[in-house]
């Protein structure tokens, strides 16, 4: 089917789940209070492709974001980087990413692109 169903209600504060979706990883993260906190206290103007966090997720406490590095196409690491908790770094040529999926460092030119995503339940959302 062209879209996925995860069922959110197993991943704990702080973890990031991957599901696959049209062949894509898609990153589920169950941020918490102070990663949202962090990232909403950035301002726009220090960030290369500016967006504001609550312009990327529909739930604060959730971001989901396409896990395809905008450089050229590798998939970040979870959890790592300058950020690490809840953030997202890239092996291939170091961009790092925010709680939000923002680029912050790297050679990358955009943030992680958000999926077509709604929420069915509080413990459900469907993808594509
Ligand atoms: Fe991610 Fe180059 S592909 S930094």
């Amino acid at each position: 089917a062209a879209s996925v169903e995860v069922d959110i209600s197993g991943i704990a504060e702080g973890q990031i789940l991957t599901v696959k979706w049209r062949g894509k990883p898609i990153f589920v993260s169950h941020r918490t209070p102070d990663e949202v906190k962090e990232v909403r206290a950035v301002p726009l103007n220090e960030l290369r492709d500016p967006a504001t966090d609550q312009s990327r997720v529909q739930k604060p406490d959730w971001l989901v974001v396409i896990g395809i590095c905008t450089h050229l196409g590798c998939v970040p690491l979870k959890n790592e980087g300058p950020f690490r908790d809840g953030g997202f770094f890239c092996p291939c040529h170091g961009s790092v990413y925010d709680q939000s999926g923002r680029i912050r460092q790297g050679p990358a030119p955009a943030n992680l692109a958000v999926p077509p995503y709604k929420f069915a339940s509080d413990i459900k959302i469907i993808i594509g």
